[in-house]
């Protein structure tokens, strides 16, 4: 198979987790007689720093004409002042919205052996497997803030959805649903806001299509709650994107860490942008101690919905399990008597045994 894949590195440990999914790909295309091709383009700080601008449309139309888009992280504290238009996140937004990337699933699930390795109660975590679909294109993130008002005093960001953003995620969740364990939970703030009312509206009239779905709706404060308190309650959770944003990172202390989980952002015919959860982790940019698993699980995220590559999909999450399960960990994850390694050995390991378990196989 020949794919066209753009890789935007982006800032900080954006730079570094790339490269891992570059290794990885290489890896699978040798074993699986495949040819990825390769454009790296600048997106955030980066493009900032090079094209006065965070989201160059060189970079809007390579992604555009790409089978897939990897992505690492945008942003830094070396552009933390700069006015909204040339904030780094603003080419992240962006890219989103051109793409149309409505959808974004977010997979938590914690590993076997990393069980202690969330400050959670291993009794707790156990078990554990979500799926957060975030609506990603709509919401607080796009609504058009009003200049600043009385003497700077006061501004207003607008939370605004229509019906046709609503019903596409609500589908897109009930539909992931009806993969994994049929049950759908709706978090939404309908005590308070019209949004989430027009929401939980639109999630009851869907039900009738999804029967073989069991919905319950549930406030967004007290799932915080019990996200990590009960998580073995949720199996497909669809929220809206602010929501979203939120309860994932607080989601991801499930599995130990930020640096673990991957994420996939669609649209309906399969063109993707694949990023970890995480951003640009600027108190540890440039020591090559990043978490590589969160990138790498982006990767074969993109394997098996970009490309329905599941077999390869498969076999890279194996090699993260593998990996992990000999001990071999980042030190963003708290392990007592694991084998402390940095991005590029972590990365190597998950490379090599692609390679071995994929020849043990011929
Ligand atoms: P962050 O996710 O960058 O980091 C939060 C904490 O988690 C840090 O302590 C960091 O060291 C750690 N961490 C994150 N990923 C890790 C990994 N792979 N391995 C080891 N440790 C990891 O969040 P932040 O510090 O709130 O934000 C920093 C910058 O990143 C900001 O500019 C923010 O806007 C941006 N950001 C970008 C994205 C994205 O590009 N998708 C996502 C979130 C934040
Ligand atoms: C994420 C990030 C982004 C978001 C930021 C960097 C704009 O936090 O991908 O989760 O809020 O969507
Ligand atoms: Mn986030």
């Amino acid at each position: 198979m020949k794919k066209h894949v753009v890789l935007l590195p982006g800032d900080g440990i954006g730079k570094e987790v790339i490269n891992s999914a570059k290794d990885v790909l290489h890896a699978i295309a040798e074993e699986f007689n495949h040819e990825f091709s390769f454009e790296t383009h600048e997106i955030g700080g980066a493009a900032i720093d090079q094209y006065g601008t965070p989201l160059p449309e060189s970079t809007v139309e390579a992604c555009g004409q790409a089978d897939a888009v990897l992505l690492g992280a945008v942003g830094g504290p070396k552009w933390d002042n700069n006015p909204s238009h040339l904030r780094p996140e603003r080419g992240l937004l962006g890219i989103r919205k051109a793409l149309d990337l409505y959808a974004n699933l977010r997979p938590i699930k914690g590993f076997k052996n990393l069980l202690h390795a969330s400050p959670l109660k291993e009794e707790v975590v156990s078990g554990s497997d979500l799926l957060i679909v975030r609506e990603l294109t709509g919401g607080l993130y796009f609504g058009t803030p009003s200049e600043r008002r009385d003497n700077g005093q006061s501004v207003v960001d607008t939370l605004s959805y229509t019906r046709k953003e609503i019903e596409r995620i609500v589908d897109k969740a009930f539909q992931a649903a009806q993969q994994r364990r049929g049950h759908l939970t709706s978090v939404d703030k309908a005590n308070v806001l019209e949004s989430s009312k027009l929401w939980r509206e639109i999630v009851e009239e869907k039900k009738a299509q999804y029967p073989d779905v069991t919905v319950e709706h549930a406030l967004v404060d007290s799932t915080a709650m019990k996200l990590i308190t009960n998580p073995t309650q949720f199996d497909v959770i669809v929220t809206e994107n602010m929501f979203g944003d939120i309860l994932s990172d607080e989601a991801s202390v499930l599995t130990g860490s930020l640096g673990m989980l991957p994420s996939a952002s669609l649209r309906e015919d399969g063109v993707g942008l694949y990023e970890p959860v995480h951003g640009s982790a600027p108190d540890i940019a440039g020591k090559g101690i990043a978490n590589p698993v969160a990138m790498i699980l982006s990767t074969a995220l993109m394997l098996r919905y970009s490309f329905e590559l599941e077999a390869e999909a498969k076999l890279i999450e194996d090699a993260v399990q593998s990996v992990l399960d000999s001990g071999f960990h980042t030190s963003d994850l708290q392990i007592s008597n694991g084998r402390l390694v940095g991005t590029a050995e972590m990365t190597k390991h998950i490379v090599d045994y692609i390679k071995t378990q994929n020849a043990s196989k011929c």
